[in-house]
């Protein structure tokens, strides 16, 4: 290793691009497998199609809801039925793209992309390849100070997985109650928890307040947004992992490869 002062405020020039002798690469690569993993498969099911409701307890996979397009299930569509049946559109195509921003411009997951697919810089104490820096005030990356407003839309669209999951408690005789109504009811829960845990939403509930104790109500909300959004990393993997289960779970049982646990009708 060889390393040179530059003048007072510069970096020392270091030969070597790291010192680091730990394996801080394992953190990005393993971020690098999951999201495209994920990304795959979400792309995959998205324009599928098919096997996203199943129409006896009404369970309908996040994926697809709302269903908004000519070629979803009648039944399955209660927002109506207003996009084009294409197959390169997908059922769902009003929310998944505020949906795919809202993550796309999350703060956990730009950090989380830039480390491992952009290497800038892959790690801490770590040279990034670029020659230049630019940071978010400018185009691009400045559009990503849109993030809150995706959140607004992310609100909604929770707001419909909940109500998509509260509908879903029935049976062909009635009410019904299955595996299925948990693993919805779950999946809805820890979404609302990756919501709210949002920086956003912290920003918004306790932001720009001089006086804490003339606000109580938002002081509690902001306390417990900031207990949140301190697991904001956990809840943005877990919701990755809830929201492959459920639409697997809806896939397998709308596909007649499994037969849904039943408690209650
Ligand atoms: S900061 Fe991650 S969703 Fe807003």
């Amino acid at each position: 290793m060889s390393s040179t002062l530059t003048g007072q405020g510069q970096r020392a020039k270091i030969s070597e691009r790291t010192l680091r002798t730990d394996r801080w690469w394992v953190a990005p690569l393993i971020t690098v497998v999951g999201l495209s993993i994920w990304i795959a498969y979400a792309m995959t099911r998205v324009l599928m199609q098919k096997w996203y409701w199943v129409e006896d307890y009404h369970y309908l996979t996040p994926f697809y809801s709302p269903c908004v397009s000519e070629g979803c299930f009648p039944e399955s569509a209660e927002f109506g039925r207003f996009l084009p049946d294409q197959w390169f559109i997908p059922f769902a195509a009003i929310t998944l793209p505020f949906l795919g921003l809202f993550r796309f411009t999350c703060y956990y997951y730009r950090k989380a992309y830039y480390r491992s697919f952009w290497f800038s810089p892959p790690a801490c104490a770590v040279a990034e390849p670029h020659k230049s820096y630019s940071g978010e005030s400018r185009m691009p990356l400045i559009i990503q100070n849109s993030h809150r407003y995706f959140f607004y839309a992310a609100v909604v669209i929770s707001a419909i997985n909940t109500f998509d999951a509260l509908i879903a408690f029935q049976s062909p005789s009635g009410f019904g109650f299955g595996l299925g109504n948990i693993v919805l009811v779950t999946n809805v829960i820890l979404l609302w928890a990756y919501t709210v845990s949002c920086h956003s939403c912290r920003h918004i509930t306790g932001g720009r307040l001089k006086h804490f104790s003339r606000h109580p109500v938002r002081y509690r909300a902001w306390g417990f947004i900031s207990k949140l959004n301190a697991k904001h990393m956990e809840l943005a993997w877990i919701t990755l992992g809830s929201l492959l289960v459920t639409d697997f779970y809806v896939m397998a049982v709308a596909a007649g490869w499994i037969s849904d646990l039943r408690f209650i009708g």
